[in-house]
């Protein structure tokens, strides 16, 4: 039934997605309005950033470091900005850099915007928030919008991101990242479990197509620390 309904997904929804993306688009939450760029990912038309800014906006953000890594548009790093966190936005794709540019210079947010391969260009430092809204389909991507969706035949994104985190979190770090019941949690669990990260489910809600959204804190192995959910 499962696998029905995710053919019927992609012979009807990713078509019409498609379409509605060969335009910029215009999209506007909670009182940031942007532009959608072509190739990127809209933020609007999947829970899974709005996710992440409603649970992120209950937290302590306040003159706290928050890494986006990989941004997209920025929405999120505009709205954690505007409420006071020290934001670093980052993406891979060129056209996502030009697009959260745009975007914060529109919102008049201060936003730190790098261009990297996860951590590669990012400075040693580390982060007291790190939020991800990864690509997670085991699929190499063949250009830059496809960076938004597929993590690599073999998961490298996955397995390069847990290889490095370590480095740019400290004791009080919480690292919070949305998957979807649509992709294989147990190979990103244990690609994280091999390099000594745990995952530890925060919220869960059902979405509309893929089935259900999920947020989760990872945290090293052995570590604890306290969040309000
Ligand atoms: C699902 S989209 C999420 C975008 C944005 N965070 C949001 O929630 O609206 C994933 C983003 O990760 C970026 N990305 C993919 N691989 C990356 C990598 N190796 N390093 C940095 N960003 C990457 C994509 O370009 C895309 O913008």
């Amino acid at each position: 039934m499962r696998k029905i309904f995710k053919r019927l997904i992609s012979l009807f929804l990713v078509p019409i997605v498609r379409w509605y993306l060969r335009k910029e688009r215009q999209y506007s939450y909670l009182g940031v309005n942007i532009k959608v760029f072509i190739g990127v990912f809209h933020p609007g038309l999947f829970y899974s950033t709005k996710f992440l800014i409603n649970f992120i906006l209950k937290q302590n953000i306040k003159n706290k470091s928050l890494l986006e890594l990989g941004c997209g548009t920025g929405l999120l790093s505009i709205i954690c900005a505007r409420n006071a966190a020290l934001v670093t936005a980052t993406d891979l794709s060129q056209r996502c850099i030009e697009n959260v540019t745009f975007n914060a210079k529109q919102n008049q947010a201060s936003i730190t915007i790098i261009q990297s391969d996860l951590f590669d260009s990012i400075d040693k430092q580390t982060f007291d928030w790190i939020i991800i809204n990864p690509p997670y389909y085991a699929r190499n991507p063949k250009d830059e919008a496809e960076l938004a969706w597929h993590c690599g035949h073999e998961f490298e994104y996955f397995q390069k991101l847990f290889s490095t985190l370590r480095s740019y979190t400290n004791a009080n770090s919480q690292v919070i990242m949305v998957l979807t019941l649509g992709c294989e949690l147990d190979k990103i669990f244990a690609i994280a479990k091999s390099n000594q990260f745990d995952f530890e489910l925060v919220q869960e809600k059902y979405v509309l197509f893929d089935g259900k959204d999920f947020l989760y804190r990872i945290s090293p192995i052995n570590s604890s620390v306290s969040i309000q959910h």
